[in-house]
């Protein structure tokens, strides 16, 4: 693997990004700062500081305890974009905008593209792949060691108790991992970059690489962009069939999808008055507004798209049966 030393913050996920240590704008040195007054304070006061920055260790880190994900993820374009994305013509286009000379070596593309990944909090980031486990499930350095603990060396998952079951799935999710379960988080994580809605990224420029040709990936919906190539469903009693999703769950999914679409979009259109991003945005709320419409559920969402709300939604529907609510969904011939 070709390795390009960089220092953007990489692919970081939308929950992450208040405290990004990315370098894109003031907000983020200003957001930076007061966490840092924060874990003054805190000190001050005898209360442990802040954890620090949870990082990306890269996909490497993952593959031996979780080889059916690793090989699923190995075949799609998240993984294989790292071999062959630099050489498209379509991005030397791109490029001019930041006048960068290389994809991997731009800090704007890398926030999308790639993954940069540390050994350790005091080791240089290196460009490793391209999306990957970490740009859907969170930067994994502040988690990784506590995901996994079932209660001690030695305890097996089949025999960890209930309390230390709910204590480290909390643990997990307050160091930055963004669970199966979390669907409204998940998904809102795959429209930060797919509807080029990430904080890091300045309107300016994304107006630029539109005007450019970057695409604005108007046809992303969650079913048909998640059940094909990316789907990774190795869950109990067979771990070693990655099951096809369910109609149930799949009308559940989508409408998370559909909330995520409307938060991800209301909260772009400030971004830029950019009219090709502007119409992407619109029809990605028009649509989303017709399919929540029919769901009751989503009456205070639909009043106020927050990702507050938006949580609320994907907890209010959990476990229930929407497949005649949502109608027809992504045909299965469609799925990316
Ligand atoms: C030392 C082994 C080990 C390593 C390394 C490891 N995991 Fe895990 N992981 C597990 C075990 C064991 C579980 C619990 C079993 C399960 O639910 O699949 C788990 C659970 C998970 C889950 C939740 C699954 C669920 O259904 O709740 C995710 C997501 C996950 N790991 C992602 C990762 C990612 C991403 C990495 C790399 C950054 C990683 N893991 C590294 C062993 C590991
Ligand atoms: C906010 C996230 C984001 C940023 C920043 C970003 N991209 Fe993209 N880009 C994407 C996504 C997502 C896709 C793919 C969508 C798909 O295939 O459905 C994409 C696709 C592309 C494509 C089309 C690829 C193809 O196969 O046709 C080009 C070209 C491109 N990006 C260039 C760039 C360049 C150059 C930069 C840096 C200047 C950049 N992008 C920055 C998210 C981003
Ligand atoms: C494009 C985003 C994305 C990427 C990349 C990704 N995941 Fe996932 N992952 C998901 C989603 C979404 C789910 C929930 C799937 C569901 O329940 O239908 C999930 C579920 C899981 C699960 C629970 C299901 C199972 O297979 O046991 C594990 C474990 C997991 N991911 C680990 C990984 C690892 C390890 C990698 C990298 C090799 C990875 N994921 C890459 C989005 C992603
Ligand atoms: C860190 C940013 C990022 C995240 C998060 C992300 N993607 Fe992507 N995704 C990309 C980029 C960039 C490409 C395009 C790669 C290329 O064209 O070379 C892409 C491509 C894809 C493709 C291939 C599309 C095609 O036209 O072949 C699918 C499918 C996909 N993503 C699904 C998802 C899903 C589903 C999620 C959330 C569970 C997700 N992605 C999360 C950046 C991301």
């Amino acid at each position: 693997m070709r390795k390009v030393g960089v220092t953007a913050a990489g692919s970081r996920p939308i929950a992450q990004q208040t405290m990004s240590r990315n370098v894109f704008g003031r907000r983020a040195s200003a957001a930076l700062l007061a966490c840092g007054v924060l874990a003054i304070a805190a000190a001050v006061a005898g209360v442990p500081a802040a954890r620090a920055q949870s990082f990306d260790l890269g996909p490497d880190a993952c593959q031996n305890c979780h080889k059916a994900e690793f090989e699923v993820w190995q075949k799609t374009k998240h993984a294989t974009s790292f071999n062959d994305f630099h050489r498209l013509p379509k991005v030397r286009d791109v490029l001019k905008v930041t006048g960068d000379r290389s994809p991997k070596q731009s800090k704007v593309c890398v926030t999308c593209h790639y993954t940069t990944a540390q050994k350790d909090a005091a080791a240089k980031p290196d460009l490793v792949a391209g999306p990957a486990c970490e740009s859907c499930h969170g930067a994994a350095s502040n988690w990784i060691k506590i995901h996994n603990d079932f209660g001690g060396p030695g305890v097996k998952q089949a025999d960890e108790k209930p309390d230390h079951k709910a204590k480290r799935i909390a643990d997990s999710k307050a160091a930055g991992m963004i669970r199966p379960e979390m669907k409204f988080d998940i998904v809102s994580n795959c429209y930060g970059c797919h509807a080029l809605g990430r904080k890091e990224l300045d309107g300016k420029v994304l107006s630029g690489m539109i005007d450019a040709g970057h695409p604005t990936n108007d046809e992303f919906e969650f079913i048909r962009f998640s059940q094909g190539q990316v789907r990774h469903r190795f869950y109990p009693p067979d771990t070693a069939v990655n099951k096809e999703i369910t109609p149930q769950a799949n009308a559940e999914w989508y409408a998370v999808g559909q909330a995520a679409a409307l938060v991800a979009a209301t909260q772009g259109a400030g971004k830029t008055d950019n009219a090709k991003y502007a119409a992407a945005d619109a029809a990605r709320i028009a649509k989303a507004k017709e399919v929540l419409g029919k769901i009751a559920e989503a009456k205070a969402l639909l009043a106020s798209p927050t990702p507050e709300a938006g949580r609320a939604f994907a907890a209010a529907i959990d476990g229930k049966d929407l497949t005649k609510a949502v109608g027809a969904l992504s045909d299965p011939s469609s799925y990316k």
